[in-house]
């Protein structure tokens, strides 16, 4: 089983100490420096980050009041004027950063774009310009729906120029799943390309964008095109613009629009225990400062460092990892179109090679798919410009953490396994390599400035290693501000699960954790319906209506089953309408249906066709049991709310 439980993680007890060398060159350089900045945090949070919002950003007006907090609705740095575009370029142009590479581009088929701070600055002006000759003006919302290609990063910061919060739609998620987001966000434009590069194939994103629009989301007028792929596609007239086209004559100046420090950046959607996906809102002044910080204090970002994330732009970890947390630092970020495939399997260590990189930041399922391909490919490259490992996504087992850490790391690089969410903006989690010693498996400590604990079911913090929720219990700069258009669902899902006696509001992230003697967290995994597959978030929930959603289907219910490389993997059970018959070819057209719906993220890896799913008399379905079925496991826990107990007996002979 790839998922640590409590038993196996806790035996793990090596313990690995920052190289001395590390931390001598680190920004924060030995546990007790991390201590005592923690302390200082804790006394007083507000003092805490307001030195360093002042510290490490620019304002074009400084704000009055450092944190308003309304439970559970925080706003930060509030009455301040900033820009985050301004923030990871314009302020960088007057120093000899100008020059200095701020994005290293790798296409998949090999093509490469190296760009400069000026020249990053320059087309995100063009963009800009254009953007705001199609229309939109500031507070409007543009979806954007591209390959890893730097003209995804450019589109994120030309939005943030002038103010109109954007929605990054992962170019894996269907044409369905983007009508769905660009009706939420009533999206005003989008941004897109022809197609992108996967694994030797082409995705044709403007084809889905058409099918969208088609389908829906009547609030787009205009969609803005970059040339990737170069294969026939439909261009609509007076709806879909090149932008090659519009680049030619568009200015390559255009001011930073000083925005309110709680004006929304972007809305990011994210699967929840119901159907529906969440917008999850993230603001201005307090987003920039905490990807900024956390980046350059977990993984001691360097002036010289070319760092990479190899995460998609169109997840969180892309925008504060990839885009907005690097070149606020002044940082050179590396993006990669490509992924590890037949063709190439070594394909990451080539491009670690290739630009000397620094920092690698990838996940658990990653790692564990690239040790199935063996040691030999990154045997065969010279690693030794590799000085720090991340990881992210899902907890990382300790046999993937030992060998990402001889392996790719040589037994040299320091490891940050950072726990955090879409709804956190940033690292809650993480060690500081130069100065906590980490443990394989455990996300270590908090970072300074945040508050995290592990409470039972009535908010109370629990003592023993037993574990329990994971909380956080102060506001943060980074944190949602709150579900877009349903600050209702913000409170419920986040805030009222779990009340404390003493009637604090407490964050709840919906992991389930414990804290070992040292204090250091190991995160379990989700305590809701939630399944992470390969890293990515589903809720089963979401899945289930996507089945249902098919003529032939009358009810269904999603499980997840451990599974080596990606974590956990689908397991839907399925009911069937009237007199339909299960057959070979409907569970293809099923699990395709699914891919239509959502994307081929969600695939269910399995369906098992049933004549009845098992309840309990209020008729709830019971997804522990299944869980248990899926996984092969003896039922475990109590059957006695079953409503009908030969249910289960179907189920096992058919299993
Ligand atoms: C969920 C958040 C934050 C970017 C990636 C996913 C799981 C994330 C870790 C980690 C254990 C982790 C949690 C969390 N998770 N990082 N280091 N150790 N679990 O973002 O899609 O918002 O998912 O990913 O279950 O709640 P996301």
């Amino acid at each position: 089983m790839s998922q640590p439980t409590i038993e196996s993680i806790l035996q793990e007890k090596r313990l690995f100490h920052p190289p001395a060398e590390f931390s001598q060159n680190a920004h924060i350089k030995s546990l007790d420096e991390y201590k005592q900045l923690y302390e200082k945090a804790q006394a007083d949070p507000e003092g805490f980050w307001a030195e360093l919002a002042e510290k490490e950003l620019h304002w074009f007006e400084k704000w009055h009041q450092v944190l308003d907090w309304q439970p559970p609705f925080a706003k930060w740095f509030v009455g301040g004027k900033i820009n985050i575009s301004y923030n990871c370029l314009d302020r960088h142009l007057t120093t000899w950063r100008r020059n200095k590479a701020a994005l290293i581009w790798e296409g998949e088929p090999g093509d490469s774009r190296t760009l400069t701070y000026a020249e990053l600055h320059r087309e995100v002006c063009q963009m800009a310009n254009v953007i705001k000759q199609l229309g939109v003006q500031k507070g409007d919302r543009v979806g954007i729906y591209m390959p890893m290609i730097p003209e995804a990063a450019i589109a994120m910061l030309a939005c943030a120029r002038i103010g109109a919060p954007h929605t990054v739609v992962f170019g894996g998620f269907s044409a369905e799943a983007l009508k769905d987001r660009l009706e939420d966000a009533e999206a005003k434009l989008v941004i897109t390309a022809d197609g992108g590069w996967r694994k030797d194939a082409i995705v044709p994103l403007k084809e889905q964008v058409d099918k969208a629009l088609q389908a829906g989301a009547s609030s787009v007028d205009n969609v803005l095109v970059v040339k990737r792929t170069a294969q026939d596609i439909h261009m609509e007239p007076g709806r879909d613009h090149w932008w090659h086209d519009l680049q030619q004559g568009a200015s390559g100046k255009c001011p930073a629009e000083p925005m309110d420090s709680e004006d929304m950046l972007f809305i990011l959607y994210t699967s929840g225990t119901t159907g529906k996906p969440k917008g999850v809102v993230h603001t201005t002044g307090g987003y920039n400062l905490y990807s900024h910080i956390t980046l350059k204090w977990a993984f001691d970002l360097q002036e010289t460092d070319v760092y990479w994330c190899t995460a998609d732009v169109g997840w969180i970890t892309g925008h504060s990892y990839i885009v907005y947390g690097p070149l606020s630092n002044g940082a050179t970020t590396l993006m990669y179109e490509g992924v590890p495939r037949p063709s190439n399997p070594g394909c990451l260590w080539d491009v670690v090679e290739k630009y000397g990189v620094n920092i690698f930041y990838t996940a658990p399922t990653a790692i564990r798919a690239l040790m199935k391909m063996g040691e030999h490919h990154p045997n065969a490259r010279d690693l030794s410009s590799l000085r720090l490992l991340g990881t992210v996504g899902e907890p990382i087992n300790p046999e993937a953490w030992i060998w990402y850490h001889r392996v790719i790391g040589g037994n040299r690089c320091p490891i940050v396994d950072t726990w955090w969410q879409t709804e956190t903006g940033g690292f809650m989690i993480t060690p500081l390599p130069g100065a906590t010693p980490t443990k394989p498996g455990s996300a270590t400590l908090p970072f300074p400035g945040i508050i995290a604990d592990v409470v039972d079911a009535d908010g109370e913090p629990v003592t023993n290693q037993s574990g329990g929720y994971l909380v956080v219990k102060h506001p943060w700069p980074g944190m949602m501000r709150t579900v877009y258009k349903d600050p209702d669902r913000f409170r419920r899902t986040y805030w009222e699960h779990l009340r404390p006696a003493n009637g604090e509001y407490i964050y709840f992230a919906g992991d389930g954790a414990h804290q070992d003697e040292d204090g250091y967290f190991w995160v379990m995994g989700r305590v809701d319906d939630v399944i992470n597959v390969s890293g990515h978030r589903l809720g089963t929930m979401e899945i289930e209506s996507a089945l249902v959603s098919h003529p032939m289907v009358a009810e269904a219910a999603v499980v997840g089953k451990p599974d080596e490389v990606k974590g956990e993997e689908i397991v839907a059970f399925v009911t069937l309408e009237g007199e339909n018959q299960p057959t070979e070819a409907l569970e293809k057209e099923l699990k395709q249906h699914v891919v239509n719906e959502i994307g081929a993220i969600a695939r269910p890896g399995e369906i098992r066709f049933t004549d009845d799913l098992p309840k309990t008399r209020s008729g709830k379905i019971m997804r522990r049991l299944l869980r248990n079925l899926a996984a092969g496991q003896e039922i475990s826990g109590d059957t006695s709310t079953l409503q009908d107990r030969s249910v289960l007996e179907k189920l096992r002979g058919g299993a």
